[in-house]
């Protein structure tokens, strides 16, 4: 069980036993100063509101009733009714040796397993994916590597834009240029390009936009020379996707696919459905809801368009499809849709209109994990140099290039082959962790040499802090297999640190729960900077060190290390031994 939980768990049972009534919450919060203690519980005053009584009183009767032996060293009362709890050394020290006899640093899985769909990255295969994929992409693999070792099952669902009238003209022109000799996969080498070609294409030739417009009528009803052209299409764009993906370190494999086309059976049924429940309307020939949820400040209903005047369906239908899917056949407790914020009003109507139409029970969690657009240093939505789309793969060499010249500076000792493995380390890890450590929702500026930085919340900050630990049991001539002793805390700074560790386990659970990846990268960087501290204070190979002593700050070393490590794993971020 993580701190606080254990922490509420007791406190809880404090405020029962002096008689404070169950609605009150024992509102458990890390102290800011080492003087009031680890945490503190912060409820006497609400309860004192309750009660009708002083809170210093109430904070007094809790007191008298908790039974922390062993937990704390000390409980004390401050302020209004502020109680201030203090970790006992000696629980610390047996808690992080049982951490560090587990191979999962004692964090537990969850209580209930549920079955979760991540919905992330996305991309729209007409196109080149956007700076906008990338971040879906970066966050959602977090959430999904975080679920699945919190023991839930994870359902990936890589919910790609393979459908739709764009495919018609991209579809007519691949026809084209493979019949003037072109090879597919050269055609489409670059998306972007292609696209732009297509649609100069379809402006200038108005026999090729008749072409472009029957084909989209012909792939919709089937036809199979079509059908072929673009599953050619789809299958080239794909792997443009899944090749940044591997270079990424990012999870998704094509087997998670589940793009709009996988719907197109489903769309009369869900429109069908929809009309028999008398949610669908017919409104100027189009089938449209009405959502009096999300009316305006006039009152005027929020309108959600389900089917065209000319029959066609939308992104909207789409989606009903697949949150009924995601319920009847992936078996979804939890829906979770990474994508911006942009598109919160489509996900809101969505989300409401299929509970409305029972396509998704009151019990399954339907959530969009929105977040705020990657702006440039101009704070403008990033682009490249020339007004184009930034590609995610050619994102990815700029970072290794990058962060190879700034490891050549730093370690020339280091071999070719030594300094690109690290390089592609700590490049691919300082883009993902730029954009992770922000608060999701806020728009953020892309900067090189912010994220490229051995100073400060970065990556490679976190990278080095691991190896140096790595480069201490070298210099003692050991291997953390090989240590033994205990872990005992004697001063500030092991306390400080040994508990930062323990707290991994609470920090997983917030996001877990609230999809807030940052709340995981300010904790690692707090461990870093806390390590950096000890490590200061504390001697560990100097002769004055008596073997214990050295034995457990080595081991104290190594449960920092293993916590920084596994943090940084389900950030989708690898470690290296030298740097
Ligand atoms: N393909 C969409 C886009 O690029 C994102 C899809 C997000 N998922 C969803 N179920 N709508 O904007």
């Amino acid at each position: 069980m993580n701190i606080r939980t254990l922490l509420e768990t007791h406190v809880k049972a404090a405020m029962t036993a002096a008689g404070v009534p169950e609605e009150c919450n024992p509102v458990i919060a890390l102290s800011k100063k080492p003087e009031f203690g680890d945490y503190q519980a912060n409820g006497a005053m609400g309860a004192a509101k309750t009660m009708g009584k002083k809170p210093r009183d109430i904070a007094q009767d809790i007191v008298n009733n908790l039974a922390l032996d062993g937990i704390a060293s000390k409980v004390d009362i401050a302020g209004p009714g502020f109680i201030n709890i203090h970790l006992s050394p000696t629980w610390l020290s047996s808690q992080s040796n049982a951490a560090l006899a587990s191979d999962r640093l004692s964090i537990a899985t969850a209580h209930e397993q549920h079955n979760v769909v991540i919905d992330y990255s996305s991309p729209n295969l007409a196109k080149e994916m956007h700076v906008g994929h990338i971040r879906s992409t970066i966050i959602g693999d977090t959430l999904a590597r975080l679920l699945e070792f919190l023991g839930h099952r994870v359902i990936r669902q890589n919910h790609v834009g393979d459908w739709g009238t764009q495919f018609g003209m991209l579809i007519g022109e691949l026809e084209q240029q493979m019949q003037a000799g072109e090879q597919a996969t050269l055609a489409l080498k670059d998306l972007e390009t292609f696209y732009q070609q297509a649609k100069i294409h379809f402006d200038a030739d108005p026999e090729f936009a008749n072409t472009a417009r029957q084909y989209v009528v012909r792939l919709q009803s089937g036809d199979e020379q079509i059908l072929a052209l673009w599953e050619k299409f789809r299958e080239i764009s794909l792997q443009h996707a899944q090749d940044a993906y591997q270079k990424l370190n990012i999870t998704l494999t094509p087997s998670d696919v589940r793009g709009e086309s996988f719907y197109n059976d489903d769309l009369p049924k869900v429109i069908e459905d929809l009309k028999a429940c008398g949610l669908a309307k017919e409104d100027q020939g189009a089938q449209v809801v009405f959502l009096e949820e999300l009316a305006d400040k006039e009152g005027n209903p929020s309108v959600a368009i389900v089917q065209k005047k000319d029959g066609g369906y939308l992104y909207s239908t789409s989606d009903l499809a697949a949150i009924r899917y995601r319920v009847e056949t992936l078996q979804a407790d939890r829906v979770m849709v990474i994508v911006d914020s942009r598109q919160s009003l489509h996900l809101q109507q969505v989300f409401i209109i299929a509970k409305k139409a029972g396509f998704a029970p009151e019990s399954v969690r339907l959530e969009h994990h929105a977040f705020g657009t990657m702006l440039g240093q101009d704070g403008k939505p990033f682009k490249t140099r020339s007004g184009g789309t930034v590609k995610l793969i050619e994102l990815v060499d700029e970072a290794i290039d990058r962060a190879e010249k700034i490891i050549a500076e730093k370690d020339p000792a280091l071999s070719n082959e030594e300094r690109l493995s690290v390089a592609q380390k700590v490049g691919i890890g300082a883009i993902k962790y730029a954009d992770l450590c922000k608060t999701r929702t806020n728009d953020y500026v892309f900067n090189w040499d912010t994220m490229l930085s051995f100073e400060g919340n970065t990556a490679p900050y976190l990278q080095y802090a691991y190896t140096r630990i790595q480069s201490i049991f070298r210099k003692a001539a050991m291997t953390p297999d090989n240590l033994t002793g205990d872990v005992s805390i004697a001063s500030a700074e092991e306390h400080a640190l040994a508990k930062q560790c323990l707290q991994l386990e609470e920090v997983l659970e917030l996001v877990a729960a609230d999809a807030y990846p940052h709340h995981l990268c300010n904790y690692l960087y707090e461990l870093a900077s806390l390590f950096m501290r000890f490590y200061e204070a504390c001697p560990i190979l100097k002769d004055e060190v008596t073997a214990e002593q050295r034995q457990s700050r080595l081991q104290l070393c190594h449960l920092t290390a293993r916590s920084i490590h596994l943090g940084l794993d389900i950030l989708g971020i690898e470690t290296m031994d030298k740097m």
